[in-house]
């Protein structure tokens, strides 16, 4: 059984897509083993307790830089033997120095089908509100590794989503939630932990033998 660990900052909504997975049989080969929060009244931490999964609380403000973030929070992923990191709504870029130490280990999901609505500046709403301006009529959501360029790493699965014509950022978000994070982020990780992902030429594949 692998350890899922997964990093959280907020309403961990994707952290309870993983809980009802994992209930319902949908996680083989793995278990979700801790909950860690970069803070410390993120509701997330009260769904991981709510069903008896073990939280740690790492807040970023007590850090003065994401090096010394990411130390702290690669020592506690060492306690916590993880096998595998993911990052549901977690708000800190990693370090380079644990992403290198769990390379292809680590997941996120993001809510766009990326390279759009992707990168630096682009987290929770307001990838919603740049999709709205643009005017796309269909975005999504991605599930990829987690590697030193920001939401550039290996592709896992990715979800469309239509965009209709009276959507705010929040209506949007919801969808997209809905409709796609909360169904491929479960996907993913069960895929990484029964091991059919590989990553070649930073791409991911995934083995469909036996379906
Ligand atoms: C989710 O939409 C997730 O995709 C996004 O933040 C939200 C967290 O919601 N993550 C990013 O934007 C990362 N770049 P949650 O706490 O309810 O899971």
């Amino acid at each position: 059984m692998k350890n899922i660990v997964v990093l959280v900052s907020g309403g961990g909504t994707n952290l309870q897509a993983l809980i009802d997975a994992q209930k319902r049989g949908d996680i083989r080969g793995g278990r979700i083993s801790c909950v860690i929060s970069s803070k410390a009244d993120a509701y997330a931490l009260t769904r991981a307790k709510n069903n008896d999964i073990p939280t740690r609380v790492i807040p970023r403000k007590d850090y003065a830089d994401n090096a010394s973030y990411s130390k702290a929070l690669h020592e506690a992923l060492y306690e916590e033997y993880a096998d595998l990191i993911v990052l549901a709504g977690f708000m800190t870029i990693l370090d380079k120095s644990i992403i290198q130490a769990y390379k292809n280990q680590i997941i996120n999901v993001h809510p766009s089908l990326i390279p759009s609505f992707c990168g630096d500046g682009f987290y929770g709403l307001h990838v919603h509100e740049k999709a709205l301006e643009k005017g796309v009529k269909l975005t999504g959501a991605t599930v990829h590794f987690v590697n030193e360029i920001c939401d550039g790493g290996p592709i896992i699965l990715q979800k469309a989503v239509e965009v209709q014509n009276n959507d705010t950022p929040e209506i949007l978000q919801k969808r997209v939630m809905e409709q796609a994070e909360w169904k491929i982020l479960p996907e993913a990780v069960s895929l990484f932990c029964e091991e059919r992902l590989t990553v070649k030429d930073n791409k991911a594949y995934i083995d469909y033998k036996g379906e």
